[in-house]
């Protein structure tokens, strides 16, 4: 009876210190796995989303830009024009005096009066892209006719700002 006992004790105490060992473990596992923290995953996905935010914001800002600059004419670039490479001044100068096209002294107040309806504007633009729409009184039609090709739109609006200024 007491070598039962003592089997059925010592069979006990195994049982127990198993449990207890697997419960150790389980709780270690437990504690291991605890430190894996997710809030590090987080931040890297907000991240991304807020710089997309402005990014989003600059795009409406460049439309409202582009339509404005196209037409304004810049008298300082239209005198370089005028001076250099377009070879205006070869056949005009800005006084009184004729070289081979009329000198361009007034001229802003002088176009308003050359073709009813036109503004200075409408009349020195047309004088410089298609020259033979209007020729001035006594002088022969030999100014270039490919100014519309030659220069771009901004050019020709640079070149009108320049001729304007002119006293
Ligand atoms: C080969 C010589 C020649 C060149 C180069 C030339 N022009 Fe002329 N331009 C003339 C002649 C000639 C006339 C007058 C006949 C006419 O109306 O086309 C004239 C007329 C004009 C008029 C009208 C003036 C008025 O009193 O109504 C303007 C403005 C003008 N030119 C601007 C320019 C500009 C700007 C350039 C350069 C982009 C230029 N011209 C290049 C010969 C030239």
């Amino acid at each position: 009876m007491i070598l039962t006992r003592l089997m059925s004790l010592t069979g006990l105490l195994i049982i127990g210190a198993i449990f207890i060992a697997a419960c150790g473990a389980a709780d270690d596992a437990e504690v291991v796995a605890t430190p894996v923290f997710e809030p590090t995953a987080a931040p890297t996905g907000n991240a991304p989303a807020a710089t997309a935010v402005p990014a989003d914001s600059v795009a409406p800002t460049a439309a409202p830009t582009e339509a404005p600059a196209a037409v304004v004419g810049d008298a300082v670039n239209g005198e370089t024009l005028f001076s250099g490479t377009s070879g205006c001044a070869g056949c005009h100068s800005t006084s009184d005096a004729t070289v081979i096209g009329p000198g361009l002294a007034g001229i802003g107040t002088i176009a308003e009066t050359r073709v009813a309806g036109e503004s200075a504007d409408e009349y020195l633009t047309a004088a410089i892209i298609a020259p033979n729409d209007f020729l001035v009184p006594d002088f022969p039609g030999i100014m270039p006719g490919n100014f519309g090709q030659s220069l771009s739109e901004q050019e020709v609006a640079d070149l009108v700002a320049y001729l304007i200024s002119l006293p």
